[in-house]
């Protein structure tokens, strides 16, 4: 008899053919969702609308994992959610299976070779990595040693114009009151080494710009790293006379993300020289005000997105001298909720809402543009349903995964690191997750949405305006932060 450990049983779960090996598992528990590489073998089931993953692995590493799965969701830390492990497994001719652990599938989540599509831009490979350092960098302050960084441990999901990372793989992982600096450079190493490989590995197929070079690229992820410790936790110093650089330090950290606990603030004598250390605390600071007030649950940098929007609704519609969670309500109603609303039924796997409410936002801004005036956001949306999001892959879950792609069809759908099933020597390695995901950029020069050439035309008025500076953060990279009023 298997046993299940949970803390929020499933009991959907229970009459699965545990008593099978994961990997001969019979095709109507699996759904063929798009992965990174795994030491283990790794199957998405499908329980009624759920889709859980499942990972056979031995008894005290899946416990272990599960537990730490668990600490991380207390602490709020991005990581996959665990539901349970199955002990206990016993197999038809009495011999004892590994137990699994099921963690909950992470919608909307893309393993990085979807994201790695074929020309991929040295922007888009910036905003992967400092996703990963962010997420790196919240692991250790809240004491996770990760002890295997590597891109296949990490999925992404789309935060704005930004990625935004969680961990899926917590095996190797150990949590600690708080990390000595050996600890972190020893993560950086493990860092260095897999995501080289990575990198590499991704060269190899063809899947990174030539420009890009391995070596270059861990190269920035540690220098990324500790420019973002040290602006998170160093010791800054100044003259009396600059005190607003204590504002300063707590907006930028703020903006990054992350919330400041405490402040450590030390004067001297004669309150010449300033001294300050802040203690930050993993943040979300956007998401949770944007929870507070509407209780939309959303990334960091989407939730940046909406409240801007909510702000500028409230001085659009002279608001200002309302509560906020008033005027929160009245904008979910008059303008969140129509947007989302409009998209038909069944496109709405395609995006997340408060995703689709950013791109929405950003279709408006460059048809406003392009047609020299103000688009009202009901037509905005109905053109961006029409000419972007038809024409994206689903990203809730690809249904449409076990379809031949281009005549060429994987060798098992369930595990797409067996490759296809007759594969020429000549033709480039085909992965059905890229090519959905580059089908994901609208094509260029179609005539109606030329994302590309509208914001190089942005940018270089924007560049003229501001004499060519242009501000960059590391997780604050909301593309153009423009009005979105209506
Ligand atoms: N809960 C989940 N949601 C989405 N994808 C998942 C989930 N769990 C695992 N995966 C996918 O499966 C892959 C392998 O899982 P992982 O835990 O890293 O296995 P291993 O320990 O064998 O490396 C991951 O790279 C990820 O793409
Ligand atoms: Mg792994």
């Amino acid at each position: 008899m298997p046993r299940f450990v949970s803390a929020k049983p499933d009991s959907r779960l229970i009459p699965l053919p545990w008593g099978t090996p994961l990997a001969e598992w019979p095709t109507e528990h699996l759904v063929a969702l798009p992965r990174g590489i795994s030491r283990h073998v790794v199957r998405f089931i499908r329980v009624g609308s759920s889709v859980y993953a499942a990972k056979e692995v031995i008894e005290h590493l899946a416990l272990h994992e599960y537990r730490l799965l668990h600490d991380l969701m207390r602490m709020g830390t991005p990581s996959v959610e665990p539901i349970g492990v199955i002990t206990k497994r016993v197999a038809a001719d009495r011999t004892e299976l590994d137990p699994i652990l099921i963690t909950r599938h992470l919608q909307f989540s893309l393993p990085y070779r979807s994201l790695f599509a074929s020309g991929v831009r040295q922007d888009t490979v910036s905003r992967l990595i400092d996703a990963m350092v962010v997420l790196l960098a919240r692991l250790h302050i809240i004491g996770f040693l990760w002890g295997d960084v590597s891109l296949s441990n990490t999925l992404f999901r789309r935060d704005a114009g930004s990625f935004a990372a969680y961990l899926v793989d917590a095996e190797t992982g150990e949590l600690h009151d708080a990390l000595t600096n050996g600890q972190r450079e020893h993560d950086l190493i493990v860092a260095r080494t897999n995501l080289f490989g990575d990198f590499c590995d991704l060269q190899a197929g063809g899947m990174l710009e030539e420009s890009l070079d391995p070596l270059h690229l861990v190269d920035m992820v540690e220098t990324r790293y500790r420019e973002l410790w040290s602006e998170l936790t160093g010791v800054e110093e100044f003259s009396g006379s600059e005190l607003g650089r204590i504002e300063s330090r707590v907006r930028r950290l703020n903006a990054l993300g992350f919330d400041v606990a405490e402040l450590d603030i030390q004067t001297s004598e004669d309150a010449s020289h300033i001294r300050i250390q802040p203690k930050v605390v993993d943040a979300g600071h956007h998401s949770r005000r944007l929870l507070r007030l509407t209780g939309l649950d959303t990334q960091e940098n989407q939730a940046r997105r909406l409240l801007n929007d909510l702000d500028t609704y409230r001085v659009r519609t002279g608001q200002q001298h309302l509560d906020e969670a008033i005027v929160a309500h009245a904008w979910l109603t008059d303008v969140f909720e129509p947007v989302t609303q409009i998209v038909p039924t069944e496109l709405r796997a395609k995006r997340e809402p408060a995703q689709l409410f950013h791109e929405v936002l950003d279709y408006r801004w460059y048809q406003s543009q392009r047609e020299n005036r103000d688009v009202p956001l009901t037509e905005a949306t109905h053109g961006y349903v029409r000419d972007v999001l038809r024409k994206l892959p689903d990203e809730a879950m690809s249904a449409d995964a076990l379809a031949p792609l281009e005549g060429r069809q994987l060798a098992d759908p369930y595990d797409p690191s067996k490759g296809f099933l007759e594969t020429s020597e000549e033709a480039p390695p085909f992965d059905p997750w890229e090519a959905a995901a580059e089908a994901d950029e609208p094509e260029a020069g179609s005539g109606f949405f030329d994302v590309a050439s509208l914001r190089a035309k942005a940018a270089a008025k924007e560049a003229s305006k501001k004499d060519g500076t242009v501000k960059r953060s590391l997780a604050a990279s909301v593309p153009a932060e423009v009005d979105t009023g209506d």
